[in-house]
């Protein structure tokens, strides 16, 4: 294929020729905000809720947007159209800019570094359509800020290692309290006896725009939802577990701890939302032509 592109801060050049300063307050303190968002036939797909996320999480940490929406919508658009993928995640990170003396505390009037680029959105394997994922369960070692998207995901990477060690593919977070968070880079779902249970938003898990779609989708089709508090035996106990996020829809969890879940197979409400959530995403793909 022809070569990757990225976009710098205004410009648009070759993947491999983009470059920040070292003095970058995102590659020193990794002061910045990011977002990953799904493309499906060249379209990105909730757009408007991945800009409000970016939004908040900019304005929690006091750097400015440095676009409109409309802004946004454009480059995201043209970086996409470069590349030849019908499918794609493009991720967009905004940083709080250069500074050229060490500060903890940021200089008045930074001007923020705005990176984005795009990879090919691959399908989920068949192998785990067939047969789940293994997931472990591991101590939340992360902020008390977690519903800011930072791009500061040293402990994720931590414990995403820790779970491949134990030879998982992922790990579920168990926070000081014994609440169950999220994944690693995901929400979590589980569903007993026909209830689709998720934890309720606050700062100790990411709005994940999928988990806000499955939500929606649940209601819409009555499957019964709800927002709960869960615990290691929940999950141990569950009929299916899924991870959701942006790249991946909904994932389904069949071994946890190296125990079965469910039946060890993915399960019925599992395949039942994975059929909604193709025929929402065609429908809101279909309704922006
Ligand atoms: N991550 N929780 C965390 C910690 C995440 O990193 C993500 C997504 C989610 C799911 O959010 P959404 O449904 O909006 O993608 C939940 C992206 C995909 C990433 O870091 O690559």
């Amino acid at each position: 294929m022809s070569e990757q592109i990225a976009y710098l801060n205004g410009d648009f050049l070759p993947l491999t020729e983009a470059k920040v300063s070292a003095q970058d307050r995102g590659f020193l303190f990794g002061d910045g905000i990011y977002e990953v968002i799904p493309v499906f036939q060249k379209k990105l797909f909730q757009l408007n809720a991945h800009l409000d996320r970016l939004r908040n999480s900019l304005n929690a940490v006091s750097i400015q947007d440095p676009y409109t929406d409309t802004q946004w919508e454009t480059l995201l658009n043209d970086l996409i159209q470069k590349h030849p993928w019908d499918n794609q995640f493009v991720y967009l990170h905004v940083t709080r800019g250069v500074q050229l003396v060490r500060d903890h505390l940021p200089e008045n009037n930074l001007k923020p570094t705005v990176y984005a680029y795009t990879n090919p959105l691959k399908p989920v394997a068949d192998h785990i359509l067939k047969h789940g994922i293994k997931a472990v369960t591991l101590e939340d070692i992360r902020w008390l800020r977690c519903d800011i998207k930072a791009t500061t995901l040293l402990p994720n990477v931590m414990m995403k290692l820790a779970a491949k060690q134990q030879g998982a593919d992922d790990a579920i977070l168990i926070g000081r309290d014994q609440t169950i968070s999220e994944g690693t880079a995901s929400n979590v779902f589980i569903v007993k006896d026909g209830v689709l249970h998720t934890p309720p938003l606050s700062n100790r898990i990411l709005p994940g725009i999928t988990r806000m779609m499955i939500e929606k989708i649940a209601l819409d089709h009555n499957i019964p939802l709800l927002e709960q508090q869960l615990f290691l035996a929940d999950l141990e106990t569950a009929d299916e577990i899924w991870l959701t996020s942006s790249t991946k829809d909904a994932l389904p969890v069949c071994s946890l701890n190296n125990n079965t879940i469910g039946s060890g197979k993915p399960g019925p409400i599992w395949r039942k939302m994975q059929a909604y959530f193709e025929q929402t995403k065609q429908a809101l793909m279909a309704a922006e032509d």
